[in-house]
């Protein structure tokens, strides 16, 4: 078998590797999960050593294993799944969608038309009316799993749009100016969505947050009214849950009323927090969820799935519909018609990865119990933190958490705290030890935890708080 192409495709070189594979990431796990001090979250390099590391490697002659890239990949690449990961909001997955996944990859279905997912997009409309029901939604309620939460609140904003005016087809009219309410918290795919949609500067209305970073919805009138003086059409009002740099959840009940009153589309992008609705004991932070015209949950943020995986909802099945409506005679013979089926009349994609595999395998192997365990358990892990951070006179938390995100900073310092946490922050990250972030909130800068992998424990957070005060006796003495 000398054929370059033929060597590829054997199976047999297959069924090794992917044995061998499997014992790799096994031992990977285990030792994610083991208490070993010197077991690093983030194997540290500058964007430059990456990039002349990755330049020498390619320009090698072709490999003999492909497992000494994996390796090296795996050696290089912050580790999710080590328990002092605690940085942005990527899950550890679980281990049974690394299985899913892998035949996700091996079956390749491309998802646009039914006959080219025809398990993938039935998946998808199982998973998704379960969610809404789940969400509170009823039984007019339809679904569809898209690449990410930035993408997932795009199509719901280009349906809002759709169910205001019809620029899809006849584009702006001269003056025409659209708007959108939206906590000032927002992630910024928001924004992002609302420029890509022509709405401009002018279009993103930014409604102030209180002292816990939720929108202010006792302004929405104000805002609202000042929009129309100025000529704008508001086509939606956004709710966040949670936001991203705290976690807040807005107060959904409100925007809801506020929406209903003047009949603006209620959106609410639910990427981190909507599973809180799996959780007797959180639900509440979602109450009014039920009542939005579109809501988008990523199910790789807080349901433990391999990215991108993220539902969008709409409360009216039709609406789901309207946002993308173009020939494609190779595909579908007809545009106008609502086949659920037919996965890329609704979605941004045509080719898509079948994703819902993941999220179906997870569901069907451990039930809702698991999504429920996985929000108490960090939720809980987050309130225990908080209060480490309050019992500790060098340390001021920057509010009351909500769900498992907590900001807080060092205070026990003279002069500039922004630049003094910045340091403490970049001291962590070249350790390696633990990993977490960083976040601007009204103009200082705070240290940021997102407690991700729910086999984190208090002894973590104890370990990472003192290496933050001793990181901070070693700036302050520099
Ligand atoms: C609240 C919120 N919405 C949307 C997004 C964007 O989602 P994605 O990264 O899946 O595109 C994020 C990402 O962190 C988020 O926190």
């Amino acid at each position: 078998m000398d054929n370059i192409l033929d060597k590829a495709y054997d199976i047999e070189t297959f069924r090794k590797k992917g044995h061998a594979l499997i014992d790799m990431m096994a031992d990977y796990l285990s030792e994610a999960t083991s208490d070993r001090a010197e077991i690093q979250a983030i194997p540290w390099q500058s964007p430059k050593e990456q990039l002349d590391y990755w330049q020498k490697d390619f320009r090698k002659p072709n490999l003999a294993d492909p497992l000494d890239l994996f390796e090296r990949v795996m050696d290089r690449s912050i580790q999710v799944h080590r328990k002092r990961y605690l940085g942005h909001q990527t899950t550890p997955t679980l281990p049974v969608t690394v299985l899913s996944a892998a035949l996700t990859a091996l079956l390749n279905q491309g998802m646009g038309v039914y006959e080219m997912g025809m398990v993938g997009n039935t998946l998808e409309k199982v998973l998704t009316e379960h969610l809404a029901q789940k969400l509170g939604f009823g039984r007019e309620t339809s679904g569809f799993i898209t690449s990410g939460g930035s993408l997932g609140n795009l199509t719901a904003l280009l349906a809002a749009r759709a169910a205001a005016t019809d620029i899809w087809h006849n584009g702006y009219e001269d003056g025409q100016q659209l708007a959108v309410l939206v906590s000032e918290e927002a992630h910024y795919c928001i924004d992002r969505s609302a420029r890509i949609m022509g709405l401009g500067a002018a279009g993103i209305i930014k409604v102030p947050v209180n002292e816990k970073f939720q929108m202010r919805t006792e302004l929405l009138e104000q805002y609202y009214q000042q929009a129309l003086s100025e000529g704008k059409q508001v086509v939606s009002v956004i709710g966040c849950a949670g936001s991203t740099s705290t976690g807040s959840y807005d107060d959904l009940r409100a925007i809801a009323a506020f929406s209903r009153k003047y009949n603006i589309w209620f959106h609410v992008d639910g990427a981190h927090g909507a599973p809180a609705a799996f959780s007797p004991k959180y639900r509440h932070l979602v109450a009014g969820i039920e009542e939005a015209d579109s809501v988008v949950v990523d199910y790789h943020k807080m349901m433990m799935t391999p990215s991108l995986s993220t539902a969008v909802l709409f409360k009216s099945g039709g609406d789901a519909y309207k946002t993308f409506s173009q020939r494609a005679q190779y595909l579908w013979t007809d545009q106008n018609t609502e086949e659920w089926y037919n996965g890329g009349k609704r979605t941004f994609e045509c080719t898509k990865a079948m994703s819902a595999l993941n999220v179906y395998t997870i569901s069907r192997t451990y039930g809702d119990e698991v999504f429920k365990e996985n929000i108490e358990r960090l939720y809980g892990l987050a309130e225990r933190f908080a209060d480490m951070i309050r019992a500790n006179e060098n340390l001021e938390l920057a509010y009351e958490p909500q769900c498992n995100i907590v900001c807080f900073r060092f205070t026990a310092a003279e002069g500039d705290l922004s630049k003094l946490n910045l340091a403490i922050r970049k001291a962590l990250l070249e350790e390696g030890r633990f990993y977490i972030v960083q976040t601007v909130l009204n103009g200082e800068l705070y240290l940021r935890v997102s407690l991700m992998n729910p086999l984190s424990t208090e002894k973590e957070l104890q370990e990472l708080l003192l290496t933050i005060e001793e990181n901070a006796s070693g700036v302050l003495q520099l």
